[in-house]
C-alpha cells in the first residue's frame, strides 16, 4: 500500500511536471534530470536539435541537473558575451580544463610561441636599402645608398627592451592578469612592421600553434645532452647542427 502510494506520488509529480510546461519553447524536461536525457539523446545531432529549438524561440535555455546551459543566436546577445560584458564570460573552469593544451591560459599559447620568436626570430636582421639622407628619432644621421638594419634577434635580448630578465624565456611576461598582450611590432619586431608586416603572420601562429598542440598532447622533448645549439649565419636563422631532441610518448 506505502509503496503503490509513492509510485502514485512520483507519476503525479511527472505528469504535473510535464503538463507545466506544455507550453514552453525549448526542450522538455524532466523531474530531477531536466532536460539531460533529451541532450544526450540528440548527443549525436546536436547542431540539427539546437536548429530546431532555436528557429523557434532564438535563445535557448537547457535546464540540467545542477546548472543551465543557454544557447544564444542573436547578434546582440553575441556582441554582449564578446564584448559589452566579457570580463564577465571567461571561458570556464571546465572548458579550460578540456581545452588547456590548446589554448593554454593566453589565447591559443601565443605567449610561448610569442617568447620562443622573441628569442630566437625565423629572420635575425633585416637590412632596408636608403633612398634619400635621413636622421633616424635618436639622431643618427643615415646616407643614400648605404644600408640600415633592424635586428629582430637582439632586439629581443636587449634589457632596454625587454627588462633584466630579458635573456630568459619567460612565457609570462606577455601575460596581464591571465591575458595574453601584444608588445608593440616595433619592439617585437619578428614580423617586421608597419606597411611590409609579415603577411603570413596570422597563418605562420595557427600553423605553429597546431604543431605544438599536437606534439605536445602526444610527446614529451628533451634535449640531447651536450648537443651543441648554435645558430648558422644566414638569412634566416637556422641551426648549425640541428637540433637533436630526445622524444618520449606520454603516457
Ligand atoms: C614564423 C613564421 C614567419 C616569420 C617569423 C615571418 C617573418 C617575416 C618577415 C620578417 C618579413 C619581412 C621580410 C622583409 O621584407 O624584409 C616577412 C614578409 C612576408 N611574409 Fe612572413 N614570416 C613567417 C611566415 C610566413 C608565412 C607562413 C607566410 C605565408 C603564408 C608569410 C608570408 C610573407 C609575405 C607575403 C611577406 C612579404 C610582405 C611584404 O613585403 O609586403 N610569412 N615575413
Amino acid at each position: 500500500m506505502g509503496i503503490c502510494l509513492i509510485a502514485c506520488a512520483i507519476l503525479s509529480w511527472i505528469l504535473i511536471h510535464r503538463w507545466s510546461q506544455r507550453n514552453n519553447r525549448g526542450p522538455k524536461t524532466w523531474p530531477l534530470v531536466e532536460a539531460a536525457i533529451e541532450q544526450l539523446l540528440n548527443y549525436d545531432r546536436m547542431h540539427d536539435w539546437l536548429f530546431k529549438h532555436l528557429s523557434q524561440s532564438k535563445t535557448v535555455v537547457v535546464p540540467m541537473p545542477f546548472t543551465t546551459y543557454t544557447y544564444i543566436a542573436v547578434p546582440a546577445n553575441v556582441e554582449h558575451v564578446l564584448k559589452t560584458n566579457f570580463a564577465n564570460y571567461p571561458k570556464g573552469e571546465a572548458y579550460h580544463s578540456y581545452t588547456e593544451v590548446l589554448l593554454g591560459d593566453g589565447i591559443f599559447n601565443v605567449d610561448v610561441i610569442t617568447e620562443t620568436l622573441r628569442l630566437n626570430p625565423a629572420v635575425p636582421q633585416d637590412p632596408k636599402g636608403i633612398l634619400e639622407d635621413d636622421v633616424l628619432p635618436d639622431g643618427t644621421r643615415v646616407k643614400a645608398e648605404g644600408m640600415v638594419t633592424y635586428m629582430p634577434y637582439l632586439m629581443g635580448r636587449m634589457e632596454y627592451n625587454w627588462g633584466s630578465d630579458a635573456a630568459s624565456f619567460k612565457p609570462e611576461r606577455r601575460l596581464k592578469d591571465g591575458v595574453f598582450q601584444n608588445a608593440s611590432p616595433f619592439k617585437f619586431t619578428a614580423f617586421q612592421a608597419g606597411p611590409r608586416i609579415c603577411l603570413g603572420k596570422d597563418s605562420a601562429y595557427l600553423q605553429m600553434k597546431m604543431a605544438l598542440a599536437i606534439l605536445c598532447r602526444f610527446f614529451y622533448f628533451n634535449l640531447v645532452p651536450r648537443h651543441p645549439v648554435k645558430y648558422r649565419m644566414m638569412t634566416i636563422l637556422s641551426m648549425e647542427h640541428g637540433l637533436k631532441l630526445n622524444v618520449n610518448k606520454r603516457l
